[in-house]
């Protein structure tokens, strides 16, 4: 099965997005296999890469074996937050050795908000290009996430966001698939 990584922009144990993403590889379980590496990273230090720290090293082996970029983003002031960004960083380098060049990649993110992350999609998904991933455009899904938004066991409680998803993942899976 195509290898799917998946970044999400959250450290907290209870955060939507981490539960979010759990959500969404249920769905996509049946057509990808998931990593999701740890982005409790130190903040992007040039110096560190004379001894790079794990978490760097096994981030970009995972993203230079995967198939696709997956990122699930809170929103934070509008934008997406540090943790993505950091991560980004990180992949992006050593010069020269950038890990997501040519990677078809996806957004989706939650937040508690009416907005649902739009405004912080719309600035990742350009972040996402300087290091060459090829990023899907449409279908947008940006979710509100209220108390009842998920089952008991992690999946989408209500028909009309499985059924919004799937969309996504279907536009997504077609969309891997053109660059494998
Ligand atoms: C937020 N939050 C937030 N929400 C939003 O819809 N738009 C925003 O611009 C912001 N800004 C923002 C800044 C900072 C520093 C924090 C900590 C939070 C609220 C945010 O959506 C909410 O805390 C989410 O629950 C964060 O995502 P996780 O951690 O639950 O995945």
């Amino acid at each position: 099965m195509p290898q799917i990584v998946m970044l999400v922009g959250s450290l907290r144990k209870e955060s939507i997005n981490r539960k979010l993403g759990h959500a969404l590889r249920q769905r996509m379980a049946d057509r990808f296999d998931f990593v999701v590496p740890d982005l409790d990273l130190p903040l992007y230090n040039e110096d560190l890469w004379a001894d790079p720290p794990a978490g760097v090293t096994a981030l970009k082996q995972a993203v230079e074996a995967a198939d696709g970029i997956i990122v699930v983003t809170p929103e934070y002031n509008r934008m997406t937050t540090p943790i993505i960004v950091n991560a980004i960083d990180w992949a992006n380098r050593p010069y020269g050795k950038n890990s997501f060049a040519g990677k078809p990649a996806a957004t989706i993110g939650a937040s508690p908000g009416a907005q649902g992350t739009a405004v912080a999609q719309n600035l990742l998904r350009n972040l996402m290009m300087i290091p060459g991933m090829h990023v899907m455009g449409n279908p947008e899904v940006y979710l509100t996430v209220k108390d009842d938004f998920f089952d008991a066991e992690g999946g989408f409680a209500n028909e009309r966001t499985v059924a919004f998803v799937d969309k996504w993942i279907a536009a997504f899976e077609s969309w891997v698939g053109r660059f494998s």
